[in-house]
């Protein structure tokens, strides 16, 4: 089978950007930086950024595009192809496979949220809510937790998943430039035209009650961008500005593995992910941060824009800019514009999650697209029904910790020296500057070998010791929900060894030996 290509330059720079850029941009981001602190969470954020995203982002590239010229598409051939001495190597690829799907099955059910209230907003379904209670009723009941006046049900989320869920599998089965790269090179550029819009208009809101002229649109962006140094010593906002970048980039996925192997050995990866980061950080600091939180803070002050982010990850999305939006003239139309610029966000995004699978099966088992893609959608399709119907257990969370948190560190950790360190800095330096249209500073040779790891490590540690004893014992979690995630974790266990064993299988297969480039 011949292996898929990117059309263009600028169609695999969208369809990276359009995988970094997601929910995670418009509405985790806002949340995080609200959550720790504002001004005290953008230090870290940037130093995670230098430090992590970006070298993340050429190693990625470059393991891509290297692992693609000997035929592999996914971390478990990638990892095994550099350092083909180590007979395991190829398992720890597995969290490239594993990491994206389980994100995969929540997050396309969240994206499914955004076009249903795409339409809800345009026909004016929840103009009715005029207060933070009603709003969360709302989103409540169109979950499923409630019943009353809004929704008598699931039916309608489910629906609204059915179409989100097909399209992304259609999506999928198009292939890697007839569909990926289509729908992004359409795709991102509405969303920035919708984002640039919605930026102006809430820019413009100035100090919408005047009762309170504090706040104002100004002190909602004094609250994010005046640096506050006095919090840089608490671990917790490092972690959490870290995470973020992580989830934001796309980094540690395994996705951006999968992409860079469709590039021609030749194709230049290191000004192309740099571009890649920075669209994503324009995206997510000047959009990002330029709607939600200056208008949260025009119209509820500080304090009550605190409560609602602590309230729920999806808060200030789904209850906060609705009302906000729908104060203003033309509202129903400014609702459908931040709903379906989030929708394309997310689709860009989830695609891009389920990239890696397909392309599993189709390298290492030659499944044709077609097949693959409906063996990802049977699988994905039943393990999406948990986070649908348990939302309420806290399954959602759950399945985060894992796959959006604990795997894209963990990945990240060991790709990174399997780059810097087994295949070499040397090597890995020259593999980067192939075809390359700018020259790294040299400084980033020692980040990627000594800072980049060390800092994963911190990440690691600090985890592994503050969080994972309590997060295994289900502390904070109430007794009735705790057979609900004890299924979900047996579920993510039993996916984790399927795919393991599957890894297994493909090798037995293959002819011992191979290229060893490790040096
Ligand atoms: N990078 C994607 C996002 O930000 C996953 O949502």
């Amino acid at each position: 089978m011949a292996k898929e290509q990117w059309g263009s330059k600028l169609g695999v720079i969208l369809a990276v950007a359009g995988s970094a850029i997601g929910l995670g941009n418009f509405l985790r981001f806002p949340v995080q930086a609200v959550n720790n602190g504002g001004g005290a969470f953008m230090i870290p954020y940037f130093a995670a950024l230098i430090l992590l995203g970006i070298p993340l982002m050429w190693i990625e590239w470059t393991i891509g595009r290297f692992g693609g010229g000997f035929g592999h598409s996914t971390a478990p051939g990638m990892f095994h192809t550099l350092w083909n001495k180590n007979r395991f190597i190829k398992y720890f690829g597995v969290i490239g496979i594993f990491g994206p799907v389980i994100i995969f099955i929540y997050y396309i059910y969240v994206e499914s949220w955004l076009l249903g209230y795409s339409v809800f907003a345009l026909v004016g379904k929840y103009n009715g809510c005029t207060t933070v209670e009603t709003m969360k009723a709302f989103l409540e009941q169109y979950q499923g937790l409630k019943t009353g006046d809004y929704f008598g049900g699931l039916s309608t989320a489910y629906v609204y998943f059915l179409l989100t869920f097909a399209m992304n599998i259609w999506i999928i089965y198009r292939g890697v430039n007839k569909g990926i790269e289509v729908v992004c090179m359409y795709a991102l550029p509405v969303l920035f035209i919708l984002a640039g819009f919605l930026t102006i208009r809430v820019l413009t809101l100035g100090a919408p009650n005047p009762a309170n002229p504090e706040n104002n649109v100004v002190n909602g962006l004094g609250f994010l961008w005046n640096p506050d140094w006095s919090k840089l010593g608490e671990s917790k906002t490092w972690l959490a500005a870290a995470g973020q970048i992580f989830f934001t980039l796309s980094v540690g996925f395994g996705i951006i593995l999968t992409y860079a192997s469709y590039l021609k050995k030749e194709d230049d990866v290191a000004l192309s992910g740099l571009t890649a980061a920075v669209t994503n950080e324009v995206a997510e600091v000047i959009f990002g941060g330029s709607i939600v939180i200056p208008a949260a803070f025009a119209f509820f002050g500080a304090a009550q824009m605190l409560a609602v982010a602590n309230g729920g990850s999806y808060n200030l999305g789904f209850v906060t800019m609705p009302l906000v939006l729908q104060q203003l003239p033309f509202g129903n139309f400014f609702g459908f514009a931040w709903f379906f610029l989030l929708f394309l966000a997310g689709i860009t995004s989830s695609i891009s999650m389920a990239q890696p699978a397909v392309a599993f099966l189709e390298d290492e088992f030659s499944i044709s697209k077609p097949k693959a893609s409906m063996i990802f959608a049977v699988v994905t399709f039943l393990l999406t029904q948990p986070c649908i119907f348990w939302i309420g257990r806290g399954v959602i969370d759950e399945i985060d910790f894992w796959g959006g948190t604990v795997c894209l560190v963990i990945f990240a950790f060991i790709e990174t020296i399997l780059f810097g360190w087994v295949f070499g800095m040397d090597k890995a330096w020259s593999e980067l500057h192939v075809g390359s249209d700018i020259t790294i500073p040299r400084v980033y040779r020692f980040i990627i070998k000594y800072v980049t790891p060390l800092f994963l490590l911190f990440i690691l540690v600090s985890w592994f010791w503050s969080d994972l004893p309590a997060k295994l014992r289900m502390d904070g979690i109430a007794k009735p929900d705790k057979p609900y995630i004890q299924t979900t974790r047996v579920m993510l266990v039993g996916l984790f060894v399927i795919l393991a064993y599957l890894v297994w299988r493909a090798w037995k297969h293959k002819p011992k030996g191979g290229t060893s480039n490790a040096s």
